[in-house]
Protein backbone atom coordinates (compact mmCIF):
# COMPACT_ATOMS: atom_id res chain seq x y z
CA UNK A 1 0.00 0.00 0.00
CA UNK A 2 1.54 3.99 -1.08
CA UNK A 3 2.23 5.09 2.38
CA UNK A 4 1.05 8.21 3.91
CA UNK A 5 -2.45 10.48 5.27
CA UNK A 6 -4.13 12.83 3.25
CA UNK A 7 -5.26 15.91 5.38
CA UNK A 8 -8.27 17.65 4.29
CA UNK A 9 -5.82 20.83 2.90
CA UNK A 10 -4.07 18.58 0.48
CA UNK A 11 -7.39 16.47 -0.83
CA UNK A 12 -7.30 18.32 -4.10
CA UNK A 13 -3.90 16.95 -5.16
CA UNK A 14 -4.98 13.52 -3.99
CA UNK A 15 -7.26 13.88 -6.69
CA UNK A 16 -4.84 14.76 -9.24
CA UNK A 17 -3.29 11.50 -8.67
CA UNK A 18 -6.30 9.04 -9.06
CA UNK A 19 -8.24 11.24 -12.11
CA UNK A 20 -7.65 9.07 -14.70
CA UNK A 21 -9.39 6.31 -12.97
CA UNK A 22 -11.99 7.73 -10.80
CA UNK A 23 -14.57 7.24 -13.25
CA UNK A 24 -13.65 3.61 -13.61
CA UNK A 25 -14.19 3.53 -9.57
CA UNK A 26 -17.24 5.59 -9.08
CA UNK A 27 -18.69 3.40 -12.42
CA UNK A 28 -18.55 0.54 -10.00
CA UNK A 29 -20.46 2.08 -7.58
CA UNK A 30 -24.20 1.40 -8.21
CA UNK A 31 -26.18 4.28 -7.80
CA UNK A 32 -23.68 6.58 -7.62
CA UNK A 33 -24.82 8.41 -10.98
CA UNK A 34 -28.59 8.25 -9.71
CA UNK A 35 -27.81 9.76 -6.91
CA UNK A 36 -26.12 12.94 -7.84
CA UNK A 37 -29.42 12.92 -10.35
CA UNK A 38 -31.56 12.69 -7.72
CA UNK A 39 -29.79 15.36 -6.08
CA UNK A 40 -29.91 17.92 -9.25
CA UNK A 41 -33.54 17.21 -9.48
CA UNK A 42 -33.73 18.27 -5.66
CA UNK A 43 -31.86 21.38 -6.41
CA UNK A 44 -33.58 22.11 -9.63
CA UNK A 45 -37.09 21.61 -7.79
CA UNK A 46 -36.26 24.01 -5.58
CA UNK A 47 -35.09 26.76 -7.51
CA UNK A 48 -37.90 29.93 -7.77
CA UNK A 49 -39.01 29.83 -11.68
CA UNK A 50 -37.02 26.97 -12.37
CA UNK A 51 -40.01 24.46 -11.77
CA UNK A 52 -43.39 24.66 -10.96
CA UNK A 53 -45.51 23.38 -9.37
CA UNK A 54 -43.09 24.09 -6.36
CA UNK A 55 -42.75 23.20 -3.34
CA UNK A 56 -44.82 24.36 -0.65
CA UNK A 57 -43.69 28.50 -0.04
CA UNK A 58 -41.06 28.10 -2.74
CA UNK A 59 -43.17 29.92 -5.47
CA UNK A 60 -44.00 32.81 -3.44
CA UNK A 61 -39.95 32.70 -2.52
CA UNK A 62 -39.05 33.60 -6.15
CA UNK A 63 -37.20 36.62 -6.68
CA UNK A 64 -35.94 35.78 -10.68
CA UNK A 65 -37.34 37.18 -13.47
CA UNK A 66 -38.87 34.39 -15.37
CA UNK A 67 -36.62 35.57 -18.68
CA UNK A 68 -32.83 35.44 -16.91
CA UNK A 69 -30.56 33.01 -16.82
CA UNK A 70 -30.39 30.04 -14.37
CA UNK A 71 -27.32 30.08 -12.91
CA UNK A 72 -25.63 27.21 -11.08
CA UNK A 73 -22.55 26.64 -9.69
CA UNK A 74 -20.91 22.53 -9.64
CA UNK A 75 -18.45 23.13 -6.28
CA UNK A 76 -15.68 20.29 -6.27
CA UNK A 77 -17.05 18.60 -9.73
CA UNK A 78 -14.52 16.52 -9.67
CA UNK A 79 -14.56 14.79 -13.37
CA UNK A 80 -17.82 16.00 -14.16
CA UNK A 81 -20.08 13.30 -12.94
CA UNK A 82 -22.12 15.88 -10.36
CA UNK A 83 -21.89 18.66 -13.64
CA UNK A 84 -23.74 15.63 -15.73
CA UNK A 85 -26.15 15.08 -13.40
CA UNK A 86 -27.13 19.13 -13.54
CA UNK A 87 -26.84 19.19 -16.86
CA UNK A 88 -29.18 16.44 -17.42
CA UNK A 89 -31.70 17.98 -14.59
CA UNK A 90 -31.23 21.38 -16.56
CA UNK A 91 -33.04 19.24 -19.82
CA UNK A 92 -35.13 17.04 -17.46
CA UNK A 93 -36.65 20.61 -16.22
CA UNK A 94 -36.62 22.52 -19.96
CA UNK A 95 -38.07 19.58 -21.74
CA UNK A 96 -41.03 19.76 -24.46
CA UNK A 97 -44.00 19.54 -22.14
CA UNK A 98 -41.98 19.66 -19.29
CA UNK A 99 -44.17 21.27 -16.24
CA UNK A 100 -41.72 23.44 -15.86
CA UNK A 101 -41.09 27.30 -16.62
CA UNK A 102 -38.32 26.93 -19.06
CA UNK A 103 -34.79 29.37 -18.57
CA UNK A 104 -31.66 28.95 -20.17
CA UNK A 105 -29.17 27.72 -18.32
CA UNK A 106 -25.60 28.26 -17.54
CA UNK A 107 -23.14 26.25 -15.23
CA UNK A 108 -19.68 26.75 -13.86
CA UNK A 109 -17.92 23.60 -12.15
CA UNK A 110 -15.14 24.61 -9.91
CA UNK A 111 -12.99 21.83 -8.48
CA UNK A 112 -9.30 22.83 -6.33
CA UNK A 113 -7.55 19.45 -8.27
CA UNK A 114 -6.15 20.43 -11.89
CA UNK A 115 -5.92 16.53 -12.68
CA UNK A 116 -9.76 16.47 -12.08
CA UNK A 117 -10.40 18.97 -14.48
CA UNK A 118 -8.39 17.52 -16.90
CA UNK A 119 -10.46 14.66 -16.89
CA UNK A 120 -13.91 16.68 -17.18
CA UNK A 121 -12.99 19.17 -19.75
CA UNK A 122 -11.97 15.78 -21.75
CA UNK A 123 -15.56 15.07 -22.52
CA UNK A 124 -18.20 16.70 -24.00
CA UNK A 125 -20.39 19.56 -22.45
CA UNK A 126 -23.01 21.58 -24.07
CA UNK A 127 -21.68 25.35 -24.65
CA UNK A 128 -23.45 26.59 -21.77
CA UNK A 129 -21.12 24.52 -19.37
CA UNK A 130 -17.86 25.94 -18.15
CA UNK A 131 -15.26 24.96 -15.98
CA UNK A 132 -12.53 26.66 -13.57
CA UNK A 133 -10.08 25.77 -11.40
CA UNK A 134 -10.24 27.54 -7.84
CA UNK A 135 -10.65 26.19 -3.91
CA UNK A 136 -14.10 26.18 -2.12
CA UNK A 137 -12.67 28.20 0.61
CA UNK A 138 -11.54 30.74 -1.64
CA UNK A 139 -14.73 31.45 -3.55
CA UNK A 140 -15.03 34.72 -3.28
CA UNK A 141 -12.03 35.18 -5.28
CA UNK A 142 -13.50 33.08 -8.09
CA UNK A 143 -13.23 35.54 -11.13
CA UNK A 144 -15.73 33.39 -13.45
CA UNK A 145 -18.43 34.14 -11.03
CA UNK A 146 -18.11 37.82 -11.80
CA UNK A 147 -21.36 37.90 -14.35
CA UNK A 148 -23.13 35.80 -11.41
CA UNK A 149 -22.41 38.67 -8.58
CA UNK A 150 -23.78 41.13 -11.58
CA UNK A 151 -26.91 39.74 -11.90
CA UNK A 152 -27.88 39.39 -8.25
CA UNK A 153 -25.82 36.20 -7.14
CA UNK A 154 -26.17 32.15 -8.26
CA UNK A 155 -29.63 30.40 -8.18
CA UNK A 156 -28.33 27.34 -7.41
CA UNK A 157 -25.23 25.34 -5.88
CA UNK A 158 -24.64 21.39 -5.69
CA UNK A 159 -21.56 20.71 -3.31
CA UNK A 160 -21.69 16.71 -3.91
CA UNK A 161 -18.98 15.49 -1.51
CA UNK A 162 -17.41 18.18 -1.21
CA UNK A 163 -18.23 19.63 2.47
CA UNK A 164 -16.76 16.70 4.53
CA UNK A 165 -13.47 17.49 2.76
CA UNK A 166 -13.13 21.46 3.16
CA UNK A 167 -10.54 22.51 5.72
CA UNK A 168 -13.46 25.10 7.42
CA UNK A 169 -17.08 23.54 6.80
CA UNK A 170 -18.72 26.88 7.89
CA UNK A 171 -16.58 28.97 5.81
CA UNK A 172 -17.37 27.20 2.83
CA UNK A 173 -21.15 27.32 3.96
CA UNK A 174 -21.05 31.00 4.41
CA UNK A 175 -19.29 31.93 1.33
CA UNK A 176 -21.88 29.48 -1.00
CA UNK A 177 -24.55 31.23 0.80
CA UNK A 178 -22.70 34.99 -0.14
CA UNK A 179 -22.84 33.72 -3.74
CA UNK A 180 -26.68 32.45 -3.81
CA UNK A 181 -28.98 35.11 -4.58
CA UNK A 182 -32.28 35.85 -2.08
CA UNK A 183 -33.84 32.72 -2.59
CA UNK A 184 -31.32 30.65 -4.55
CA UNK A 185 -30.88 26.91 -3.38
CA UNK A 186 -27.61 24.71 -1.98
CA UNK A 187 -27.55 21.04 -2.22
CA UNK A 188 -25.11 19.08 0.19
CA UNK A 189 -24.44 15.96 -1.02
CA UNK A 190 -22.33 13.62 0.93
CA UNK A 191 -21.58 10.76 2.47
CA UNK A 192 -22.55 10.47 6.60
CA UNK A 193 -22.87 8.33 8.79
CA UNK A 194 -22.04 9.87 12.70
CA UNK A 195 -25.14 8.52 14.58
CA UNK A 196 -26.69 5.84 12.57
CA UNK A 197 -24.29 2.63 14.01
CA UNK A 198 -25.70 0.31 11.45
CA UNK A 199 -24.64 2.61 8.41
CA UNK A 200 -21.29 3.24 10.09
CA UNK A 201 -20.32 -0.56 10.33
CA UNK A 202 -21.87 -0.73 6.96
CA UNK A 203 -19.35 1.56 5.72
CA UNK A 204 -16.37 0.50 7.23
CA UNK A 205 -17.21 -3.22 6.10
CA UNK A 206 -17.89 -1.56 2.50
CA UNK A 207 -14.55 0.94 2.66
CA UNK A 208 -11.93 -2.22 3.96
CA UNK A 209 -13.75 -5.10 1.79
CA UNK A 210 -14.17 -3.09 -1.76
CA UNK A 211 -13.87 0.10 -1.72
CA UNK A 212 -9.78 0.28 -0.93
CA UNK A 213 -8.70 -2.72 -2.28
CA UNK A 214 -10.35 -1.64 -5.60
CA UNK A 215 -8.62 2.14 -5.51
CA UNK A 216 -5.36 -0.32 -5.47
CA UNK A 217 -6.75 -2.31 -8.46
CA UNK A 218 -7.62 0.44 -10.43
CA UNK A 219 -4.69 3.36 -9.49
CA UNK A 220 -2.22 1.42 -7.43
CA UNK A 221 -3.01 4.13 -4.77
CA UNK A 222 -4.57 3.51 -1.47
CA UNK A 223 -4.07 6.59 0.59
CA UNK A 224 -7.68 8.86 -0.89
CA UNK A 225 -9.54 5.92 -0.36
CA UNK A 226 -7.97 5.36 3.29
CA UNK A 227 -8.76 9.39 3.84
CA UNK A 228 -12.42 8.96 2.52
CA UNK A 229 -13.03 5.53 5.10
CA UNK A 230 -11.67 8.04 8.03
CA UNK A 231 -13.32 11.57 6.48
CA UNK A 232 -16.71 9.83 6.49
CA UNK A 233 -16.27 8.74 10.19
CA UNK A 234 -15.56 12.22 11.04
CA UNK A 235 -18.26 14.20 8.73
CA UNK A 236 -20.95 15.91 10.45
CA UNK A 237 -24.15 13.82 11.00
CA UNK A 238 -27.24 15.42 9.06
CA UNK A 239 -28.57 17.02 11.98
CA UNK A 240 -25.53 18.70 12.70
CA UNK A 241 -24.93 19.90 9.08
CA UNK A 242 -28.59 20.80 8.64
CA UNK A 243 -27.36 23.03 11.76
CA UNK A 244 -24.58 24.71 9.96
CA UNK A 245 -27.18 25.45 7.19
CA UNK A 246 -28.80 26.75 9.60
CA UNK A 247 -26.55 29.20 11.81
CA UNK A 248 -25.05 30.66 8.23
CA UNK A 249 -28.77 31.90 7.95
CA UNK A 250 -30.25 29.56 5.58
CA UNK A 251 -33.96 28.63 5.72
CA UNK A 252 -36.27 25.73 4.48
CA UNK A 253 -33.36 23.20 5.51
CA UNK A 254 -34.37 19.53 4.59
CA UNK A 255 -32.94 16.08 4.54
CA UNK A 256 -33.30 14.16 1.42
CA UNK A 257 -32.04 10.21 1.73
CA UNK A 258 -30.66 8.07 -0.63
CA UNK A 259 -31.88 4.39 -1.33
CA UNK A 260 -29.75 1.01 -2.20
CA UNK A 261 -26.61 0.32 -0.65
CA UNK A 262 -26.64 3.67 0.39
CA UNK A 263 -29.06 3.88 2.49
CA UNK A 264 -28.39 5.45 5.37
CA UNK A 265 -24.96 6.55 4.22
CA UNK A 266 -25.55 9.46 1.54
CA UNK A 267 -27.67 12.00 2.18
CA UNK A 268 -28.57 15.28 0.20
CA UNK A 269 -29.09 18.58 2.66
CA UNK A 270 -31.06 21.45 1.05
CA UNK A 271 -31.19 25.08 2.18
CA UNK A 272 -32.85 28.07 0.90
CA UNK A 273 -30.43 32.00 1.20
CA UNK A 274 -34.07 33.79 2.83
CA UNK A 275 -35.56 36.38 0.16
CA UNK A 276 -35.08 39.23 2.39
CA UNK A 277 -31.58 38.74 3.30
C1 LIG B 1 -15.30 12.85 -4.42
S1 LIG B 1 -14.93 14.05 -5.64
C2 LIG B 1 -16.55 14.41 -6.19
C3 LIG B 1 -16.58 15.00 -7.56
C4 LIG B 1 -17.96 15.23 -8.12
N1 LIG B 1 -18.68 16.28 -7.40
C5 LIG B 1 -18.78 13.97 -8.12
O1 LIG B 1 -19.85 13.98 -7.51
O2 LIG B 1 -18.39 12.96 -8.72
C6 LIG B 1 -14.53 15.47 -4.63
C7 LIG B 1 -13.92 16.60 -5.42
O3 LIG B 1 -13.84 17.73 -4.57
C8 LIG B 1 -12.61 18.40 -4.84
N2 LIG B 1 -12.22 19.15 -3.67
C9 LIG B 1 -11.92 18.66 -2.44
N3 LIG B 1 -11.61 19.66 -1.60
C10 LIG B 1 -11.73 20.81 -2.33
C11 LIG B 1 -11.58 22.18 -2.01
N4 LIG B 1 -11.23 22.57 -0.80
N5 LIG B 1 -11.79 23.09 -2.99
C12 LIG B 1 -12.15 22.68 -4.24
N6 LIG B 1 -12.30 21.40 -4.60
C13 LIG B 1 -12.11 20.47 -3.64
C14 LIG B 1 -11.63 17.30 -5.19
O4 LIG B 1 -10.56 17.78 -5.95
C15 LIG B 1 -12.52 16.31 -5.94
O5 LIG B 1 -12.46 16.50 -7.32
Amino acid sequence: MDAGQVTRTEVPEAFDEVADRYDLMVGMSPGYHAQLRASADALLDAIPDAATPSTPGVASASTASADALLRLLDLGCGSGASTRAIVESVRRHTAPGARTTARPASVLAVDGSAGMLDAARSKAWPSWVAFAQGRAEDLADQPELADARVAGGLDGVLAAYLVRNVPDRDAVIAAIRDELRPGGVVALHDYSVRGRPVSTALWTAMCWGIIIPLGWVTSRRTRLYRYLWRSVLDMDSTAQLEDRLRRAGFVDVTTLHASGWQRGIVHTVLGRRPVDA
